[in-house]
């Protein structure tokens, strides 16, 4: 298994939007275990394929449920096919390091798609989870957890970015 690279805010990259998938093959199995392992090693609970750099519309997440629970899942093609309701939880993204922002979300959602077999899926979600799979799909669509935030909080954002490259320099 290997480890991708995140691709990080202001990186162009995360912009790009994600294709549909139309092959599920051996290439795209290998390619779900890297997903799963550069998010564990990054001590995340999702990971968009765009987030690697890779134009596949395809989510990886492992969110704890209840208190000792865990739904971990790889979706292909997600479609969200029902949402109600409303909900803003804090949120974080591996490509958005120390940023932290409520974002208004629907608090359940269904969507469909294909499981890493490629037999259909059907998936209902709620609190946490849903908040995940909103923000991961957000991902395919080429929008970042900052393009959530104020403009104000986005240029803050922006001047940390700097301060931090200088030390890096340092
Ligand atoms: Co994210």
């Amino acid at each position: 298994m290997s480890i991708y690279k995140i691709y990080t805010y202001p990186e162009k990259i995360l912009k790009r939007k994600a294709k549909e998938i139309t092959d599920i093959n051996g290439d795209l199995q290998g390619f779900i275990d890297n997903m799963y392992e550069t998010m564990h090693v990054a001590s995340g609970i999702g990971l968009a394929a765009t987030q690697v750099g890779k134009e596949k519309a395809l989510f990886v997440a492992d969110v704890p449920i209840d208190d000792d629970k865990r739904r971990i899942i790889a979706v292909i093609n997600p479609v969200i096919i029902e949402s109600e309701g409303e909900s803003a939880i804090e949120e974080g993204c591996l490509s958005v390091p120390n940023f932290r922002i409520k974002v208004k979300r629907a608090a359940r959602i269904v969507i469909e798609g294909y499981d890493r077999n490629g037999k259909d899926l059907i998936l209902e979600a709620t609190d946490l989870l849903a908040t995940v799979i909103q923000h991961e799909m957000d991902h395919l669509n080429g929008i970042t957890l900052i393009d959530h935030a104020s403009l104000l909080k986005r240029d803050a954002y922006l001047k940390y970015l700097k301060k931090e490259s200088k030390h890096d320099k340092d």
